[in-house]
């Protein structure tokens, strides 16, 4: 026997190997909530536009929700036959209310259904990611109020480079974030465009109201074009662009975690629960989190580039290819969510090791550039100033002393216009705190 949906024109079934081939049902079954909601609305409409009586509607609705609640409850029995989501939930609605189940699709394409799916799913994820985000950020925020005092080596090249607050890095991982959080609400708002009445693509012949489809699902407007609606990704690239920007940035803090948490560092703790040992080295505790968190990205790196080349060849509109378009975005959906939870849930268990990072802000001649600008406030030009700190440095490097551990005299050897101010700007403190300004290291430091 040929498909109950579109087995009308075929004069045998699809081979078995095909039917598995072409199915999507593996994978979109995830969407049965969403797919049973846009019916729900699509049936409202065509009501509300005398398509349906009040008795096909309700039996729609009540069949529709006793489907959900057998999938639910594990109960539903999928058919790769029915290729996917839309047509195993249609068949089942069909079986179990007879001919108002038929009478659902009117007006109404695959092609504009399963957009609206995606949309509709996609929208529940961003809102769940957004509060993950907010969570993180909110969580370094309270971090970096506590660790506003701890002094650490800021870093260029990954060499001392001056002293900055741990607070004061954290903070940059909220900047990061914050940005990442308002970017998301940018995508959300071209996820939220209804696609439903586009039908395959050129629009329906019935009487049908979108406006009112679209405020039903609670979007924004329904799609402008007809083709444009069935055939646009846009939506779902810009959500994997969103991610990896997102993944870039969790995987950037776990290349630090990482480093810090190695006994080179040993800048910070985290706590067990979010660590692993191994089956040999009894001494060891890996950072696993943060570490899988950094391999992760490459993934959501990848789907982005698979749906950027899934589209880049498609003629408007609707074609099978899109199909292709979930296994990527859902993987990167749940890649993305289980990375900030599980950094939402890690970062407010941090903890310094105050000594260890202050000791490393000793070591790299940190304060090089204060004495340099110290000698610019005593009337030297900045560029013989960095000479002469330069040579000072040499002699620190030979003589093992850092800056501030030479007395007035070693000192004086560089530069006679250095007096014995200069060891307030030789301190790790005095260094941060004279960078009090909007954004510098020193803003959120107590000082005196
Ligand atoms: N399973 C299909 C997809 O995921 C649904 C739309 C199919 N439409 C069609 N004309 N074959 O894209």
């Amino acid at each position: 026997n040929t498909n109950q949906q579109w087995g009308g024109r075929f004069s045998e079934p699809v081979d078995a190997f095909v039917a598995r081939f072409t199915a999507s049902i593996q994978f979109d079954q995830r969407l049965y909530r969403h797919d049973i909601a846009g019916s729900v609305a699509h049936a409202k409409m065509l009501n509300k536009c005398n398509l349906l009586t009040d008795k096909e509607l309700a039996d729609i609705i009540a069949g529709l929700e006793a489907i959900r609640q057998e999938i639910e409850q594990g109960q539903f029995e999928w058919s790769i036959e029915l290729e996917d989501i839309h047509m195993n939930i249609e068949a089942r609605l069909t079986e179990k209310i007879g001919i108002a189940g038929k009478k659902l699709h009117t007006g109404r394409s695959r092609n504009d259904q399963v957009a609206t799916d995606i949309r509709l799913w996609l929208r529940d994820e961003i809102d769940t990611i957004s509060g993950e985000l907010t969570r993180l950020e909110q969580g370094l925020s309270v971090l970096a109020e506590q660790e506003s005092q701890t002094i650490m080596p800021g870093f260029t090249h990954l060499q001392t480079a001056q002293p900055v607050t741990f607070g004061h890095h954290l903070r940059a991982w909220r900047e990061m974030l914050l940005r990442d959080a308002e970017r998301l609400q940018d995508c959300r708002k071209r996820v939220n465009v209804c696609p439903l009445g586009a039908a395959a693509l050129a629009g329906t012949t019935y009487p049908i109201d979108r406006e009112y489809t679209a405020e039903l699902l609670g979007f924004d407007r329904p799609a402008a074009n007809s083709l444009d609606a069935v055939s646009d990704r846009d939506f779902a690239i810009e959500f994997c662009s969103v991610s990896a920007l997102i993944m870039t940035h969790l995987s950037r803090m776990s290349e630090e975690l990482v480093l810090w948490t190695s006994a080179q560092f040993d800048f910070v703790e985290l706590p067990d629960r979010f660590c692993t040992g191994s089956s040999i080295m009894p001494q060891k505790k890996n950072p696993d989190v943060p570490e899988l968190v950094r391999g992760k990205t490459g993934r959501v790196n990848g789907h982005l580039m698979a749906l950027l080349t899934l589209m880049k060849g498609q003629p408007l509109a609707y074609n099978k290819d899109n199909q292709e378009d979930k296994e990527p975005l859902f993987d990167a959906v749940d890649t993305v969510r289980d990375s900030l939870r599980a950094f939402a849930d890690m970062v407010p268990h941090i903890r310094s090791r105050k000594e260890n990072m202050r000791s490393a802000a000793m070591k790299g001649f940190a304060t090089a550039t204060d004495l340099a600008d110290y000698l610019v406030k005593k009337g030297m030009p900045f560029r013989d100033a960095h000479e002469v700190v330069g040579k000072a440095v040499a002699y620190g490097v030979n003589s093992g002393k850092d800056l501030s551990q030479m007395t007035l005299e070693e000192l004086q050897q560089f530069s006679a216009t250095i007096t014995d101010d200069v060891f307030e700007v030789l301190t790790l403190e005095g260094s941060v705190g004279a960078r009090q300004h909007v954004g510098g290291a020193g803003e959120y430091l107590k000082i005196g």
